[in-house]
Formats: C-alpha cells, structure tokens, sequence
C-alpha cells in the first residue's frame, strides 16, 4: 500500500498538473487506479511512477484513467424514463445536476422537460471550470450522443462539422456553475436532485457531508436521483424513502 506521504506528493502533482483534486475520493479508489496503470508501465515502485507523472505525459493517461468524467446523453435510458414518468403533474419543475460533468445529464433533462411541454430550470453545477466551459459550450461528439432517438436528436440539436450542438432553447433552460459539493449547496429548493455516478469514488467522510447537503434544500416531495451502482446508508433517517430500487430513485417525506 501507499504510504502517506507518497500519497500526498501524488496528491499535489495531480491537482498541479491535471488540475483533478483527488482528496475527497476514497483512497482505496485511487490506489486501484494507481495500481493498474503502474502494470501497465511495468512499474513495481511507487515513487518511480509518481516521477513520471510528474514529467511526462502519463499524467493525461492517469487522468483520463481515472474515469471521473465520464458521462453521454441519456445515460441509463430505463432511469429517464421513469424521470419522464414522474415528470407529469408538475407544470413548473426546478432541478438540480449535482455533478453534471459535462453537461449531458443536464441537457438529457432539459431536452425530456422540454418535449413533454413541462417548464423546467435546471442549475448544472460540477467542481471542474473546465467541466463547465464544456456546459456552456454545448458541443458534443457522435459517441456523446448515440443514445439519444433521432427524432430528438433532429429535433434539439444542431449539427455541424465538429459534431452536434445543443439548440438554444434547450440551452437557456440550464444554467451552470463551479460548485464543490462536499462544501456548500445552492440556495433555493428543488423538485428532483440528480446526483449520480459521484458518490461512488468519495469517501465516507466526503459522501455523506454531499448527501446531507443535497438533503437540506431537496423538496418535501421532492425526488433524488442517484447513479445506479450508488447506496447510501440510514436513508429513513434522512426523510427518503426509495420509489424505485433498481433506477435507485428516492423520495423525500418529512412525515
Ligand atoms: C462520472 S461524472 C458523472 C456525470 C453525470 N452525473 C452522469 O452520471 O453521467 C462525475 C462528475 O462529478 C464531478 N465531481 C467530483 N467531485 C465533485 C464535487 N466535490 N463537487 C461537484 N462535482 C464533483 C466530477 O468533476 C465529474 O464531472
């Protein structure tokens, strides 16, 4: 195992040079990331590996290894459907993306909202600027959305030589900002909470500072939306019952 202080060295050199801030992912998260791509190099000894991330291009690799960005357009179709499902009823919804990546989730909701005739506002908030900029961007590649029907691919998005470009109208239903959410939540209340695919490579102490943030300014009623390998412990002591086990879908009920 990795001792602390290569783990902090790791630690700096990853924020300085990949602008990631591993601190509040678990560390057993991170040492399998580390380990694997240490067999890849046919490397055996911490220190070494930390001296190549900290020179060479291997840092990119150990970045994008880390996955933690991974994200498309109607990511887990069955969870959106049922999201469509619940959707009905409301006529004005406000949402939340917790970490929204590069923003397919919140343009998935928005683009669902939308062609179910629901006025809708979602905040799409991430820790990584760059994470945002791409948001605001609204350019996906081909592989961001192969899941997404044609009819509503034609319908929402604009295509162009660099890929497909996401219509006004669905934009100005978003907007976005840097948030870390083991710090602070937004003011305000929201219907749903989508905070999926996060949890999973926190730790403890990180996980549950995010969840009772999220808690605090979901709804009565309101719906929270984790990512389907995601759990949380105590949930009744949090006011939630779970509406759905398997789109892992959970309501708030302060009664
Ligand atoms: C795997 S992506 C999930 C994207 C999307 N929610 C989905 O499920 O498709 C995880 C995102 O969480 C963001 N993230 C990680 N830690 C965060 C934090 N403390 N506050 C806000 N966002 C965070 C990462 O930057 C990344 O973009």
């Amino acid at each position: 195992m990795i001792d602390e202080y290569s783990y902090e060295r790791l630690r700096d050199i990853i924020k300085a040079r990949a602008g990631i801030d591993i601190s509040c992912y678990s560390k057993s998260f991170i040492a399998r990331r580390l380990e694997f791509r240490m067999n890849s190099c046919n490397i055996k000894d911490y220190n070494e590996y930390i001296r190549l991330l900290e020179r060479s291009d291997e840092i990119k690799i150990f970045a994008t290894n880390l996955s933690i960005n991974v994200t498309e357009f109607f990511r887990d179709p069955d969870v959106f459907a049922r999201f469509r499902d619940l959707l009905k009823g409301y006529n004005n919804v406000r949402i939340w993306s917790v970490g929204c990546a590069s923003g397919e989730e919140p343009y998935t909701i928005a683009i669902i909202a939308k062609d179910n005739g629901i006025r809708c506002s979602i905040l799409a908030s991430d820790i990584s600027k760059d994470a945002i900029a791409h948001v605001r961007n609204g350019l996906y590649s081909s592989r961001s959305v192969r899941n997404v029907p044609k009819d509503i691919l034609e319908k929402y998005f604009t295509t162009t030589g660099n890929g497909y470009i996401v219509k006004k109208e669905i934009k100005d239903m978003v907007t976005s900002e840097v948030r870390d959410v083991t710090r602070s939540a937004p003011t305000g209340y929201f219907d749903f909470i989508f905070c999926r695919n996060i949890l999973i490579y926190m730790d403890h102490a990180s996980k549950n500072r995010i969840i009772s943030n999220i808690c605090n300014v979901l709804k009565q009623n309101g719906y929270l939306v984790l990512g389907k390998s995601e759990y949380i412990n105590d949930y009744a002591t949090l006011s939630l019952s779970c509406i759905d086990t398997r789109a892992k879908i959970y309501i708030k009920n302060l009664n």
